[in-house]
């Protein structure tokens, strides 16, 4: 039977609860994933100093992370995250000393407890906060480390109601996935409205810059909002399914047919609206 995922990126648990991520998958819509990271750069005031310390919290393939060196370039960088996959694929193509005399690093980190080990001028995170419920509360401890003058800069997406996820949500929960995906479509109710967002960062010192966006992304080809969401939202289900590709399979069509009336193509594309929140926190000098 034909199945929607190649053997050679078939997820499997590596510890029964970390979803595996597919880098490849991922960088298959890496011009609309960057755009938003773009326009948090913009945002970003000068760093206090030169040459600037940066995390970047959630790097994934560091695609993004590298589009820091180009703003910093003697910036030393290191971007953290937990998928072993995305990691490797980041070292792979991006770590390593910056034409700008400045260096790119990747280590492995659970944001869920990261605490800066040293003094940052930037600590920056994108489309990754979602995936950590208690991100609010480690706030107070990121903007302590923090040097004075330094920022805390993130965006992450504000779409869980959205039908791609309430679908997957919905589908999840029906008699037939219940037993075996209960919750793993609703992840993203975690996340806070800007607002709330604003509150806590100005409660914490800060001058704060918060927005949200909704971008009207065009996507092309058969099924276009199923290819993304294998790179992120289905990363949990296909994580939690395994080897079992029968159940991969029969999971994926149904949940295309839902997202095709939900999304249906039209003569110049597929429209997946999608919204983003943003916050740049800056700390006082
Ligand atoms: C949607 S990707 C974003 C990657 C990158 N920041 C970008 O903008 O392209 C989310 C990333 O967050 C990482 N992630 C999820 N939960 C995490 C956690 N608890 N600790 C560290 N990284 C995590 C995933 O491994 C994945 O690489």
């Amino acid at each position: 039977m034909h199945s929607d995922i190649a053997p050679a990126v078939r997820p499997h648990s590596l510890d029964g609860s970390a979803p595996v991520w597919d880098p490849q998958q991922y960088l298959r819509h890496a011009g609309h994933r960057t755009r938003p990271f773009l326009d948090l750069l913009n945002r970003i005031p000068e760093l206090p100093t030169g040459p600037a310390r940066i995390a970047d919290l959630g790097c994934g393939p560091g695609n993004v992370t590298a589009l820091l060196t180009e703003r910093w370039p003697d910036a030393r960088i290191t971007g953290f995250d937990l998928s072993p996959q995305m990691l490797q694929r980041a070292t792979d193509e991006h770590a390593g000393p910056t034409p700008g005399g400045g260096r790119l690093d990747f280590r492995h980190a659970d944001l869920a407890d990261w605490m800066p080990e040293e003094t940052y001028d930037l600590i920056v995170s994108n489309a990754a906060l979602q995936w950590v419920p208690s991100h609010p509360g480690s706030f107070a401890a990121w903007i302590n480390g923090l040097r004075p003058g330094g920022t805390f800069a993130f965006q992450i997406p504000g779409n869980f109601t959205a039908p791609s996820h309430r679908l997957l949500a919905e589908l999840c929960d029906t008699p037939r996935w219940r037993d075996r995906l209960a919750g793993h479509g609703a992840r993203y109710i975690h996340i806070l409205e800007p607002a709330e967002y604003l509150a806590r960062f100005t409660e914490l010192g800060c001058a704060v810059d918060v927005w949200e966006t909704t971008y009207s992304q065009l996507l092309q080809g058969a099924d276009p909002v199923l290819d993304w969401v294998k790179g992120t939202a289905l990363r949990p289900v296909l994580t939690a399914l395994g080897d079992d590709r029968e159940a991969v399979d029969r999971f994926l069509a149904e949940y295309r047919e839902a997202l095709r009336a939900a999304y249906p193509p039209g003569p110049r594309g597929t429209v997946f609206p999608f919204r983003r929140i943003f916050a740049v926190a800056h700390k006082e000098a």
